[in-house]
């Protein structure tokens, strides 16, 4: 049963999409129609300014962390997981917004943080990495959401974390599907270029 409440609170707690509230308090736009319309501390940052990027940032990442450890206190390390990756799909699709919200970066990596702290400062390190030689923040989230399976499985290849690791994995390539789209068309938006309405 803890596990199950734990899996309800990470959804509701993901689905606080920091994006649309900063976006609606500080802009009085929907952020989902500027840039690349991703509800996301990037796109936030792209059309709203650093500082309105930074808050989202801090936000979407305290989100996964407060999951996970409600999650550990509720269920132990399934309980903690699990509301992470509950966490992680609220913020997706928010259950307050139409269910339309971000890609799940930022709340992945508070979760993971959590979790499996080595683990994630070495993706952390690695988004970091990218994003300051290409200037592509969807870039770095990428990959290091490929190598999260990667180093969980080399480092500590516990069920939960494999699990994890692999559905956030997922989830990030899946949401990011259009950035891949121009990563490869050679249009997506570097760090630091502002935005359009889309
Ligand atoms: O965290 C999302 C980031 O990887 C890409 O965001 O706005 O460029 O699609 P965006």
């Amino acid at each position: 049963m803890g596990i199950v409440i734990a899996v309800i609170i990470g959804y509701l707690i993901g689905s606080i999409s920091t994006a649309l509230i900063v976006s609606q308090m500080l802009g009085h736009i929907d952020i989902r129609q500027y840039g690349s319309g991703n509800a996301g501390a990037t796109n936030i940052a792209r059309v709203l300014g650093k500082r309105a990027g930074a808050i989202t940032l801090v936000f979407d990442f305290l989100k996964g962390v407060i999951a996970v450890l409600i999650g550990q206190w509720l269920g132990g390390q399934w309980g903690a997981v699990l509301a992470g990756m509950a966490a992680v799909a609220g913020h997706n699709w928010p259950i307050y917004f139409q269910f339309r919200g971000g890609k799940g970066v930022a709340t992945t990596l508070g979760a993971a943080l959590v979790i499996s702290p080595l683990i994630g400062l070495l993706i952390l390190l690695i988004a970091g990495v990218i994003i300051l030689v290409t200037r592509y923040v969807s870039l770095g989230s990428i990959i290091a959401s490929i190598a999260y399976p990667i180093l969980v499985l080399i480092i500590s290849p516990d069920p939960w974390l494999i699990l994890f690791s692999i559905f956030t994995c997922i989830m990030i390539i899946a949401r990011h599907n259009n950035n891949i789209k121009r990563l490869l068309s050679g249009s997506e938006s570097k760090l630091g270029e502002k935005a359009k309405k889309v």
